[in-house]
């Protein structure tokens, strides 16, 4: 049969380019391509689902030999299979980093986000909290389904029964974590779990625009651990994720798929670590 010509170019199309969350994981995927002598192409689709659709078929145009899909924040699993469908279409090698679909059979590199979850949550319960707000991503999102999976599972542990009007769903961003700090206030918690850092950095903000000391009055806790964290004036409580070793991981798993002619599947499942700052307190 015809053999595709190698071009020793692949994609990786990332959701939010102003995220540092995504900027880490271009830079270990960048840094492992060069050392394949390969090349990259950055697509940045702006959490739109019909972006990844034609950023797909641009790169497949364009002829490379495999692309990395991280998937916009807008893909509800009917619109993930889309996606998949089209790689599956395009006889594209792909690897999905960081958002997953349970459904799709392909390789993938993640972290278990129910463990982080649970040690987030777990941690809150440990310093007294009880009334643990949460900031969710997207409901259909699977890594974000995880993590809340982990919220209840501590809450359950602790049989601290779980109360929905506590939960706040936003979509990994400042804006809606300011919202959903405003929202949370209101149901008097003590302390709020943020699914990722910049939502955090957006409940933080509110939370000093109405003079409301964090960690005395309020605990909060992010998601990602990414490079502002540390540098906050209360510098932030979160759960890292190793996303430059998971960019790197990714590349390899991709070159695995590429040079093998049958496709060599894995999921690839990294821990995350919570590290400990100063943004909880206990429960007075
Ligand atoms: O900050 C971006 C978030 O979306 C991260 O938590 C990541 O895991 C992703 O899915």
């Amino acid at each position: 049969g015809l053999v595709k010509k190698r071009t020793d170019t692949i994609g990786l199309i990332i959701s939010d380019v102003s995220n540092v969350f995504f900027s880490n994981l271009a830079k270990g995927v960048e840094d492992e391509c060069r050392k394949k002598g390969w090349n990259l192409f950055l697509c940045n689709t702006n959490d739109k689902h019909t972006r990844d659709l034609s950023y797909i078929q641009a790169l497949a145009d364009k002829g490379v030999d495999g692309i990395l899909f991280c998937m916009s924040l807008d893909s509800d699993k009917k619109k993930a299979m889309e996606s998949i469908k089209l790689f599956e279409k395009l006889k594209m090698p792909f690897v999905m980093i960081d958002r997953f679909l349970e459904e799709a059979t392909c390789s993938s590199v993640v972290v278990d986000h129910v463990q982080g979850g649970y040690a987030a949550t777990k941690y809150l319960l440990d310093h007294g909290h009880k009334k643990i707000g949460c900031i969710t991503g997207p409901r259909e999102l699977e890594d974000s389904c995880d993590r809340f999976a982990g919220y209840k599972k501590a809450l359950d542990e602790y049989e601290v029964a779980f109360r929905k009007e506590l939960v706040y769903e936003g979509k990994y961003d400042c804006e809606s974590g300011a919202t959903g700090a405003d929202y949370l206030l209101k149901q008097d918690v003590t302390a709020i779990f943020a699914f990722n850092d910049m939502s955090a950095y957006g409940a933080y903000n509110r939370m000093n625009q109405k003079g409301i000391k964090i960690p005395e009055e309020i605990s909060l806790i992010g998601y990602d651990d990414i490079f502002f964290s540390e540098l906050l004036d209360v510098p932030l409580t979160t759960v890292h994720q190793p996303v430059y070793d998971m960019g790197v991981e990714a590349v390899r798993q991709l070159a695995a798929e590429v040079e093998s002619e049958r496709g060599s599947r894995k999921c690839i499942t990294f821990q995350p670590v919570l590290i400990e700052r100063a943004s909880v307190a206990d429960k007075k």
